[in-house]
C-alpha cells in the first residue's frame, strides 16, 4: 500500500498532486470541481487591485487545435488576474472555498499580486488572507498577461519582478516580514537568471518558490492573414512539450537552493507529476491540462501516480523525490571527447530478433548513414563513414532493437532508456 501523503513548508498535504493558480480556484464551484477529484492542494486565482488586468478581452481563449495535431493542447490565453473585485473575493468567495478545502482535506494557498517592489501594494492581501485562514500565499511574480496586459503605468506588474534578483529580494523580503504565514514567490520562464532569483529569493526569507508562470506567445491565422485571437503577445506556450522547458528551469532552481519547490508547467500525466518529483520539487501542478483535458485529468494523475509508486515498489514520495538533483549539471560541465573524432567510436548495434524491418531509422538518420533492402537484409546497414553516432535511430526505433555501442568494446552507451553512459575514459 503506497502513501501519497507528504508535506511542504511544514504543512501536510494528502498527496503532492494540485492545480495552480487559474480560474480553477477562482472561486467555489470551480474549486470543488476539483478537490473533488481528490486534490491535495490548490492555488487561488490571483487576486490584486490593479487597474488593467481584470478587464479580459472576451473571447479570451484561443485554440490552436486546427492547426495541426501537434498544437492540440496548446492555446493562446489573453485571460489575466482575477476579475471578481478583490472585497468580494475576500467577504464571500474565499471563506466558501477555504470551508471547502477543509472539508475534503485540501491544502488553500493564497495568490496575489502587487506593483513592482512596492510594499504597500502587497501586503494588504496578505494580511486579509492570514486574517481569513490562508496557511500560504504565492506572490504571482511570474505573470507575462499582467506584464504586458496592464495599464503603461503599471508595466512593472508581472514578470518583471521574477527577472531580476534585486527587485525579486525586495518584494519578497517585505512580504516575509509583514506576515506569518509561509510565502512563495512564483517565477517566469521569461527568466534567464533563474538560479540568481531563487538565490536572492531564499536570502529574502521566502519558504518555496514555485515554478513556473505560463511563456507568452503570439499566433497568426495564415488564412485571413490577422492575428489568431488577439493581436497581441500573451500567455500562450501551453501543452505538455512545454514541460521540457520549465523542468530545464526547475532543475535550475532544485540543484541550487534548498527551500522548497512546487513545480509545474506542460504537466499531463502521472509520470510528468513523477518528473517534477524527481526534479526535487515537493509539489507537482496541473493547468492548462484541466484546460484541454477537463479535470478528470487530476484523478487520472493521482491513480496513476499511485500505480507508479506501487509498480516500482516506492512507499512514500521521499522514496524517489528529488532522486535526480545531485546529477544534474550544465553541459559545459560534461565530459568530452578531445578531439571529436572523425569516425564515430560510438555505433548502432540492431538485434536482428526484435527489428521488424520498418526503416524508419534508415528514413531519419540525418546523415544517410542507415539503408534497408528489405529483400536481402534482417536489419539496417550502417555505412560506418557516415555514421556519427548520434543516437537518433535508438529513440525512433519502436520495437527497441537499436542501441548504441562503443564500436571497439561493444560495451553499451545507451540503450533508449535513462542517462547515457559516460563512455569517455580519459578527458
Ligand atoms: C487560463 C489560465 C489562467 C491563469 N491564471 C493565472 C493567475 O491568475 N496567476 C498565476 O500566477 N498564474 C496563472 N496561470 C499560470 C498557471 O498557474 C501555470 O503557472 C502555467 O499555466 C504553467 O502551467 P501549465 O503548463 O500546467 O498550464 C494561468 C494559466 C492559465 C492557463
Amino acid at each position: 500500500m503506497v502513501d501519497l501523503s507528504t508535506s511542504f513548508c511544514a504543512i501536510e498535504v494528502k498527496n503532492p498532486i494540485g492545480v495552480t493558480s487559474c480560474d480553477f480556484g477562482g472561486n467555489e464551484r470551480l474549486l470543488r470541481r476539483c478537490v473533488e477529484q481528490g486534490i491535495g492542494w490548490i492555488i487561488g486565482k490571483t487576486v490584486h487591485q490593479i487597474d488593467g488586468p481584470h478587464r479580459w478581452p472576451r473571447p479570451y481563449f484561443y485554440s490552436l487545435k486546427r492547426f495541426g495535431k501537434e498544437l492540440g493542447d496548446a492555446f493562446v490565453c489573453s485571460q489575466m488576474f482575477h476579475n471578481m473585485p478583490y472585497e468580494r473575493w475576500r467577504d464571500d468567495e474565499l471563506p466558501r472555498c477555504l470551508e471547502t478545502c477543509r472539508v475534503h482535506n485540501v491544502l488553500f494557498i493564497g495568490s496575489c499580486s502587487g506593483i513592482g517592489a512596492d510594499a504597500d501594494t502587497w501586503i494588504p492581501f496578505l494580511k486579509d488572507m492570514e486574517a481569513a485562514g490562508v496557511r500560504m500565499v504565492e506572490l504571482d511574480t511570474g505573470g507575462p498577461h499582467a506584464t504586458f496586459g496592464a495599464v503603461n503605468a503599471q508595466k512593472e506588474v508581472g514578470a518583471p519582478l521574477a527577472m531580476d534578483p534585486k527587485t525579486a529580494y525586495q518584494v519578497t523580503k517585505a512580504c516575509v516580514e509583514a506576515v506569518n504565514i509561509p510565502i512563495m514567490f512564483k517565477m517566469t520562464p521569461q527568466c534567464v537568471n533563474m538560479a540568481g532569483v531563487a538565490m536572492a529569493v531564499e536570502r529574502a526569507g521566502a519558504a518555496a518558490i514555485s515554478a513556473n508562470n505560463s511563456f507568452y506567445g503570439c499566433w497568426i491565422d495564415h488564412e485571413t492573414g490577422t492575428f489568431f485571437g488577439v493581436p497581441a503577445s500573451m500567455g500562450g506556450l501551453m501543452g505538455r512539450p512545454w514541460q521540457l522547458f520549465s523542468l530545464a528551469k526547475v532543475m535550475e532552481i532544485t540543484a541550487t537552493v534548498h527551500i522548497p519547490v512546487l513545480g509545474g508547467g506542460g504537466t499531463f500525466t502521472y509520470d510528468d507529476c513523477v518528473r517534477y518529483l524527481m526534479a526535487g520539487c515537493g509539489l507537482a501542478g496541473l493547468c492548462s491540462s484541466l484546460y484541454s483535458r477537463g479535470v478528470e485529468v487530476l484523478r487520472r494523475c493521482i491513480d496513476g501516480l499511485s500505480d507508479y509508486m506501487d509498480r516500482k515498489g516506492y512507499h512514500r514520495i521521499q522514496d524517489f523525490q528529488g532522486c535526480v538533483v545531485k546529477d544534474f549539471q550544465y553541459l559545459r560541465d560534461w565530459r568530452r571527447e578531445n578531439p571529436m573524432a572523425e569516425t564515430t567510436p560510438i555505433i548502432p548495434e540492431f538485434d536482428a530478433d526484435r527489428c521488424d524491418q520498418c526503416g524508419v531509422c534508415a528514413r531519419v538518420c540525418p546523415y544517410g548513414a542507415l539503408s534497408l533492402d528489405k529483400t536481402n537484409d534482417s536489419v539496417p546497414r550502417l555505412n560506418r563513414e557516415y555514421c556519427c553516432g548520434c543516437g537518433w535511430c535508438v529513440g525512433h526505433c519502436r520495437p527497441h532493437a537499436i542501441r548504441c555501442v562503443h564500436a571497439e568494446t561493444g560495451e553499451v552507451v545507451w540503450n533508449g532508456f535513462g542517462t547515457i553512459a559516460d563512455w569517455i575514459k580519459t578527458a
